[in-house]
């Protein structure tokens, strides 16, 4: 495994102004280990509240943003804007926005290069959907979505490698933790071959899909698994708390 324990809450687009500062409240009194990460990414209406709100152990992080500056472009939110508010993450090529807004390879590859660019750390999401995996085209897809990103940027500091498969989202069926063992072995030989062995050594791999305060300890004990990316369990902050606990 690769530096601290990463955990991070993907809200998506839930929330309303009371359960959002309800939930900031009851993360605030939850407790984890200092040395892990935590990232919580509320919708863009509730980032200012969230910045201002929630306790400094935790960092706070977008679900996406503009691929270039700010500027002309109606609707879009630009990396400087979300550094000037406060945060320090965005979630890029979550597989929501690949499937429902078509975003290609070469799209995440330029937001993940210009959100780094801008000084944003990116949690840059991959993974396969259940037909892909079970034609076999499941490493074919990851090379893909890897290239898209590994092509366009040369430091993986700042970067987080967060493997969904699509099956597993939103589903309640978690990938066991030997399937996401082998995958995320398979992205860490990748990142040697092509990238560097270094950044190999030094990049976090984490899991998302169905993670829930049962089985998140049994998937962080798996050698490559350094983290979860949560989704509906991140609403909740007890859930959210064990899964921070679950290392
Ligand atoms: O970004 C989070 C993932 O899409 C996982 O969502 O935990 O609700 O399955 P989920």
């Amino acid at each position: 495994s690769s530096g601290n324990f990463f955990v991070g809450g993907n809200w998506k687009s839930n929330g309303s102004k009371d359960s959002v500062s309800k939930l900031v409240k009851d993360l605030n009194s939850s407790k984890f280990p200092s040395d892990v990460d935590v990232i919580v990414a509320p919708t863009f209406l509730h980032l200012p509240y969230v910045v201002d709100n929630i306790d400094p152990r935790y960092q706070v992080s977008a679900q996406n943003c503009w691929v270039g500056k700010a500027g002309a472009y109606t609707g879009e939110i630009a990396p400087e804007q979300l550094l000037d508010l406060g945060l320090q993450w965005v979630i890029l090529g979550h597989s929501e926005r690949r499937s429902l807004l078509k975003e290609s390879n070469e799209f995440v590859g330029e937001k993940t290069a210009n959100a780094l660019a801008q000084g944003l750390k990116v949690i840059a999401c991959i993974g396969e959907t259940l037909e892909q995996r079970e034609s076999d085209q499941i490493y074919d897809v990851l090379d893909g979505q890897l290239s898209g990103i590994a092509d366009r940027i040369a430091d993986w500091e700042n970067v987080v490698v967060a493997y969904e498969p699509v099956w597993a989202i939103g589903t309640g069926k978690v990938a066991t933790p030997d399937q996401a063992q082998e995958v995320h072995a398979y992205i860490r030989k990748w990142l040697s071959e092509k990238v560097s062995s270094k950044v190999a050594g030094a990049t976090r791999i984490i899991y998302g899909g169905s993670v829930n305060d049962k089985n998140s300890a049994e998937l962080a004990g798996k050698e490559d698994v350094d983290g979860f990316l949560v989704g509906g369990a991140s609403l909740q902050a007890a859930s959210f708390a064990t899964i921070c606990n679950a290392n």
